[in-house]
C-alpha cells in the first residue's frame, strides 16, 4: 500500500515509518524534519493544502500526530492541533478516495473513569470520558473518526495506547528520563507494531483497540481483545502490577 504517515518525526512516528516502510511504500508527514527518511514532507497539519498535497495518490494514512504536552492549556493551540488537526487528515482522506485511516487516540478517553481496577477498560466502555483538554481532544479525535466511518463508509481502526515510552533510551516523548514502569507502560515499537497490524487487518469497519504490554495492563483493558483481532502482541514487556 502507499501509505501517508502523519507524525512521522515523533516517539511513535519514527519508529512506525520503519516497520510500516519494509511492506509499504510509506510518505512521511510532519512540521519538523523526519530524520533519515527520504521520502518526507514537511507540513502543518492544519494547513489544508499541505495535507491535501500529501495525500495525493495515497492508499490509507496512519496518524500519530500530537501537539506538544505544554500547549493545551489557556489559547495554546495543542487542542485545535489534535482536533482540527484530525479532522484535516480525515476529511482530506474522503475527498481523496482514501478508504483506510489507522489513528493512533489514548487510553486518556476513559480518564473520567475512576482508574482500573474499578474500570475495565474496553471497547465497549461508553460514553467516553475525558479528564482534562488533552483527553477531550483525544474523544473529540475518536468522535470524529467514528464520524467519517458512518457516514462516509471508511474503514478505520483506533489503537488506545498508554505510557508510551522508548525503553532503548528510557525516555519519554518529552525527552524526560523515565525512572520506572506503572501498569500502562508500552514501548514505542509495540504500539507502532500494532499501528501496523490495524492496517493490514482486512475486516474494519471502525474499532477501538487497547494496547498494554504489563501484567497489570492486561488486568486494566481488553487486550484480549486487540490479539485476537489483529493478531498483535507486545513483543517487550514490563513487570508491573496495578496500584
Ligand atoms: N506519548 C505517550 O505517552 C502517549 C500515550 C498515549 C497516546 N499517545 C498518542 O500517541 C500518538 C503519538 O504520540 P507521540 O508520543 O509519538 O508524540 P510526539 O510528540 O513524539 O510526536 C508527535 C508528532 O506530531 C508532530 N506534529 C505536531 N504538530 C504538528 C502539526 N501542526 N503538523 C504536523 N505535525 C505536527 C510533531 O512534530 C511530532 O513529530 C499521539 O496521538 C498521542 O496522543 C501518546
Amino acid at each position: 500500500m502507499r501509505v501517508l504517515l502523519a507524525g512521522a518525526a515523533g516517539l511513535v512516528g519514527r519508529v512506525t515509518l520503519d516497520l510500516l516502510s519494509e511492506r509499504h511504500e510509506v510518505t512521511a508527514f510532519d512540521i519538523r524534519a523526519v530524520q533519515g527518511c527520504n521520502n518526507a514532507t514537511k507540513g502543518d497539519v492544519l494547513d489544508c493544502a499541505d495535507v491535501a498535497a500529501a495525500m495525493e495518490g495515497q492508499d490509507a494514512v496512519v496518524n500519530t500526530i500530537m501537539a506538544p504536552e505544554t500547549t493545551y492549556g489557556r489559547n495554546g493551540p495543542g487542542f485545535t492541533i489534535n482536533v482540527s488537526g484530525a479532522y484535516n487528515l480525515l476529511e482530506a482522506a474522503r475527498v481523496h478516495g482514501i478508504k483506510r485511516f489507522v489513528h493512533t487516540s489514548s487510553g486518556a478517553v476513559h480518564t473520567g473513569y475512576p482508574p482500573p481496577p474499578e474500570t475495565f477498560l474496553s471497547y465497549d466502555l461508553y460514553p467516553l470520558k475525558a479528564s482534562g483538554p488533552y483527553a477531550l481532544s483525544k474523544v473529540l479525535q475518536e468522535e470524529l473518526a467514528r464520524y467519517f466511518h458512518e457516514q462516509h463508509g471508511m474503514s478505520i481502526a483506533v489503537i488506545r495506547p498508554w505510557g508510551i515510552i522508548d525503553s532503548e533510551r528510557m525516555v519519554a516523548n518529552n525527552g524526560k528520563t523515565v525512572t520506572g514502569y506503572y501498569w500502562g507502560t508500552i514501548d514505542r515499537r509495540d504500539v507502532a507494531s500494532a499501528l501496523v497490524c490495524a492496517l493490514e487487518a482486512e475486516d474494519i469497519g471502525y474499532e477501538c483497540f487497547y494496547v498494554m504490554a504489563t501484567p497489570g495492563g492486561y488486568k486494566a483493558a481488553d487486550v484480549a481483545r486487540t490479539e485476537e483481532r489483529l493478531g498483535w502482541k507486545p513483543r517487550i514487556t514490563f513487570d508491573a502490577d496495578l496500584e
